[in-house]
């Protein structure tokens, strides 16, 4: 009997990239491959010709993986929680599929006595990090290969010419020139024309919305209902989350919503022009965002804007296993629990804007907020409460406006009058003690 051969599983999407990667993995590294296609909602050519491509290419087997559900339910749903947008505009497309998808891998590699696991990203982006991060934190004992980083066929045509020579399928269609990778939260494009961050984006690199030029001269509009901060119902209808991401993944991207433009900070430093569509998420986003400005109280509100920005950098930077990621999830769970309500949004050439919102846990307070006759407002208690409000930097200002101090300490004296500094013999023995002070230090810096 021939000696076993150690295995390698490869995350695999069926691209030539991927496809390479099982002959060089085996011929290079003299490995046996087991390919794992996940199915996180992308657009696809159908995921059991996917499979035999895999085996053709002389996998050993081929795991297709639907991860729809898990998606939605452990993975957008804490992504919503957390209204996460990296640099305030991106909602981390890739960076919430990569973590799920090396879970799959980590089984995988447990499952087939693996040693190794191996996925097709590059030396430039995030994916590479997210992957060996997320594979490190579930099992660090797993050695990790990146052959796309590690080969030397650096262009495209040098890549078909060593599948051509290994028996390796090569797309018969012209490849786009763009590199896409998308899910159910929404479809990335990067590369090609859009490298020049002055180029506007061409029409057809756009799947997923409407151009809003085209899009439906009549408004639509969509109510969507929340339970512990997960939509269950949309237009009345219950349905699962994954059911109302698809469902608004089509009204919204009908209505040509949900497209961003934006130059972004990569983990390894590099800037880079992204361009995105994500109509269901940032309807979503928007929503949940709706609710909670109702629901949630002011200090936790603004708290919790923080840890938003501190989930999504440490998503983004490949952290989903960490335990920081995990604490602030627990935190937003907490914030989550009284999260009940209906939000409705209103679409319309490009745009999703919120138009009503109702909550059984609401903290609007018709009677505190209107200015009619039913107003219940202590308009007596404003004034305490100004005083008190003010009284820290009332001393503050007090004590900067005495004769003879320093008027650079109190920038703000422009616009209370012009304060001279008096001559030294007239300032009183406090401020000379300042004037003296500042006399030195400016001698010992000379
Ligand atoms: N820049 C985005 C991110 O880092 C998108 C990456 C898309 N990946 C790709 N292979 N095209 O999350």
């Amino acid at each position: 009997m021939a000696d076993q051969k150690d295995k390698v599983v490869l995350a695999y999407s069926g691209g030539l990239d991927t496809s390479v990667c099982i002959k060089w993995l085996q011929e290079e590294k003299g490995l046996d491959v087991i390919a794992v296609v996940g199915d996180v909602g992308q657009e696809h050519e159908g995921l059991e010709k996917i499979k035999q491509k895999a085996l053709k290419a002389g996998a050993l087997d081929c795991l297709v993986v639907d991860m729809r559900d898990t998606f939605a339910k452990e993975y957008l749903s804490k992504a919503l929680a957390a209204n996460a947008l990296y640099e305030n505009k991106y909602p981390l497309v890739s960076a919430l599929s990569r973590p799920l998808i090396s879970k799959h891998l980590v089984d995988a590699a447990h499952k087939f006595g693996a040693k190794h696991i191996a996925h097709g990203c590059t030396g430039k982006g995030n994916d590479q990090v997210r992957f060996e991060a997320s594979i490190t934190m579930l099992d660090p004992d797993i050695e990790i290969l990146a052959p796309v980083r590690e080969w030397d066929l650096k262009t495209r045509p040098e890549e078909i010419e060593w599948a051509l020579a290994h028996g390796v399928e090569v797309p018969a269609t012209k490849k786009s020139p763009y590199s896409i990778d998308d899910n159910l939260w929404g479809r990335a494009i990067e590369c090609g024309v859009l490298e020049d961050p002055w180029t506007e984006p061409p029409a057809d690199i756009y799947t997923m919305t409407s151009d809003p030029v085209q899009a439906p001269d009549e408004p639509q509009y969509v109510e969507l209902s929340f339970s512990r901060g997960i939509p269950y119902m949309i237009d009345g209808v219950q349905k699962s989350f994954l059911g109302i991401v698809y469902a608004l993944n089509e009204v919204a991207g009908a209505h040509g919503f949900g497209r961003i433009d934006m130059i972004e900070n990569r983990l390894v430093g590099v800037k880079s022009r992204e361009c995105y569509e994500a109509p269901a998420a940032l309807a979503l986003i928007q929503a949940h965002k709706a609710l909670e400005d109702l629901v949630l109280e002011r200090e936790v509100l603004h708290f919790k804007l923080g840890m938003e920005q501190a989930w999504a950098s440490a998503v983004y930077n490949g952290q989903w296993f960490s335990p920081l990621k995990e604490a602030i999830d627990a935190f937003m769970a907490s914030t989550q629990r009284c999260l009940y309500g209906t939000v409705r949004l209103k679409f319309y050439k490009g745009t999703c804007t919120v138009v009503g919102r109702k909550s059984a846990y609401s903290l609007y307070d018709y009677g505190l907020a209107t200015y009619d006759a039913d107003d219940s407002f202590d308009h007596g208690a404003a004034r305490g409460f100004i005083q008190l409000h003010s009284l820290s930097t009332k001393t503050w200002a007090a004590n900067r406006r005495q004769e003879g101090a320093p008027a650079e300490l109190f920038d703000a004296r422009d616009q209370v009058g012009p304060l001279t500094r008096g001559k030294y013999e007239d300032v009183t023995p406090i401020w000379r003690q300042v004037a003296d002070a500042e006399a030195k230090a400016v001698a010992t810096t000379e």
